[in-house]
């Protein structure tokens, strides 16, 4: 974050402060800006973001484990919907151990970038990294490419809403296994990749693509909003000063500490609880190590090379806005250990907490912001905003309630599995 940005951040909440203070002013502007969640925003870069066939062909994607190499895990094996989308553990475990906690997908079409170091701009794009990563899905695009083929339910949905798929049989141009891995050229997926022509290439990349937009389009209804906490500032709004009774005293007061004393609003703004960008909190480590993940010092570089990005051939907008962004990004080392400020709306649910689920539960997330106990390192480019809050137990109890306050209206629960077959013809 810019110092710029911070002293921006610190105006306001001073403002915040002040307006709190002062009980004839009708509304909180910091408040104000926290509700309500705005509609979906659109998606340029993905033709079909809003198609209903691509939700329903992603939904049923969503939870089919023929997406892994030995069909045996599915995007829902670790974003479970009893789970708000997430999957209980420190670490996602599935082929192998990753080094970062699931995050929940609820609202995540409210991101600006996606993954905890933002090296994907956009959910299709975020899609097709799973899907490959041989510690998750353990499948490679041209493997996946060649089972859509020989799996007619799949075969048929694709290629009703995409047209026809690479030309696979022509087994002497698309071999069984091959992908890009720019850091292991060696590979023998790589080899492959390497060894095919062109414009194949671009071709299945294509197909990839595609399937992540199919995912992508069914990820856009995963939107919970509606919290105690929206009625409460809707009822503010309307000229009711108690807020429609939405929030108890105690959030009451957990609100007026987030946006005041707890400098929370800094970094958790808008109507995500979110400023949508990267900061380093030094949260402590699993083995209280100094910490090795880059987070966004490398997904700065990651997304700007990413050849789906916003900017990139297979972005159905690569002259708008989201290419214009992605362009624009600097990848000075200003990033390193910094990690994306997390949405606050649906914590309940998603535990373990921060990055690399270091925190069993909320309570220890405030213990954390109250004392910065066992905070990892400072390097020398590390931002400063994080004071030890000293919470009391009232005052830690009080932010707990606002907190959960946050928690939307839950999904109609068809999102919720997988529907009956991935046919084009049935609803939403
Ligand atoms: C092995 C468990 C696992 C599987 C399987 C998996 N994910 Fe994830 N997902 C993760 C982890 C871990 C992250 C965060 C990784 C990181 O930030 O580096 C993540 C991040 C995401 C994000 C970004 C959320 C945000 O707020 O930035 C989305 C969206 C997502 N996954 C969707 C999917 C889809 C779609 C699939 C299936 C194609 C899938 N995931 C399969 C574990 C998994
Ligand atoms: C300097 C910016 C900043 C400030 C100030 C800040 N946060 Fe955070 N918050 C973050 C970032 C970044 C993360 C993710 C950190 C990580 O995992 O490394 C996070 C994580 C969290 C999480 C865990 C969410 C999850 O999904 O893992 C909660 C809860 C939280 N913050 C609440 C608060 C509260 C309450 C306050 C005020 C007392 C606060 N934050 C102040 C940036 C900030």
């Amino acid at each position: 974050m810019k110092l710029s940005q911070g002293i921006a951040g610190l105006v306001v909440v001073a403002a915040s402060v002040l307006l709190l203070v002062d009980r004839t002013e009708p509304m909180n502007p910091a408040l104000a800006r926290l509700s309500p969640l705005p509609p979906t925003p659109l998606d340029p870069t993905n033709r079909w973001a809003d198609d209903a066939r691509a939700v329903r062909l992603g939904h049923w994607l969503f939870f089919d484990p023929r997406l892994s190499l030995d069909a045996s895990v599915s995007c829902a094996t670790c974003h479970d919907p009893a789970l708000a989308f997430t999957d209980g553990k420190p670490l996602a475990e599935t082929l192998g151990v990753g080094i970062r906690k699931t995050p929940t997908i609820l609202n995540t079409v409210h991101s600006r970038w996606l993954f905890w170091d933002g090296r994907a701009d956009s959910l299709w794009a975020q899609a097709t990294e799973p899907i490959e990563n041989p510690l998750e899905m353990g499948m490679d695009r041209l493997a996946l490419a060649h089972r859509v083929l020989a799996e007619t339910d799949l075969r048929e949905a694709y290629e009703v809403l995409f047209g026809p798929l690479p030309e696979l049989h022509r087994s002497e141009r698309f071999p069984a296994h091959a992908r890009p891995i720019p850091n292991d050229p060696g590979h023998s997926h790589a080899v492959a990749w390497a060894g095919m022509n062109e414009q194949d290439r671009e071709s299945v990349n294509r197909f990839y693509a595609n399937l992540g937009k199919a995912l992508a389009a069914y990820e856009r209804q995963l939107v919970r909003a509606d919290a105690p906490l929206d009625r409460y500032v809707a009822a503010m709004a309307a000229g009711d000063t108690e807020g429609g009774g939405h929030l108890s005293a105690s959030a009451k007061r957990g609100l007026e500490l987030f946006l005041g004393r707890g400098n929370c609003t800094t970094c958790h703004s808008g109507p995500t609880l979110s400023d949508l960008e990267f900061h380093n909190n030094q949260v402590p480590t699993a083995d209280g190590r100094p910490p090795t993940d880059p987070g966004r010092f490398e997904g700065a570089r990651l997304v700007k090379a990413n050849p789906f990005n916003g900017a990139g051939a297979y972005s159905d907008d690569n002259q708008g806005p989201a290419a214009a962004r992605v362009r624009r990004l600097k990848t000075d080392s200003m990033g390193w250990g910094e990690f994306k400020t997390p949405s606050l709306r649906n914590l309940a649910g998603r535990a373990p907490y921060f990055h690399a689920g270091q925190m069993a539960d909320l309570e220890s997330v405030l213990h954390f912001y109250s004392t910065l106990e066992g905070a990892s390192g400072q390097s020398h480019h590390q931002e400063n905003v994080l004071r030890p809050l000293h919470l009391s137990a009232e005052e830690t109890a009080d932010l707990l309630g606002f907190l959960l306050s946050l928690e939307g209206r839950p999904l109609d629960p068809f999102w919720n599995s997988a529907p009956p077959q991935p046919s084009l013809d049935r609803r939403p």
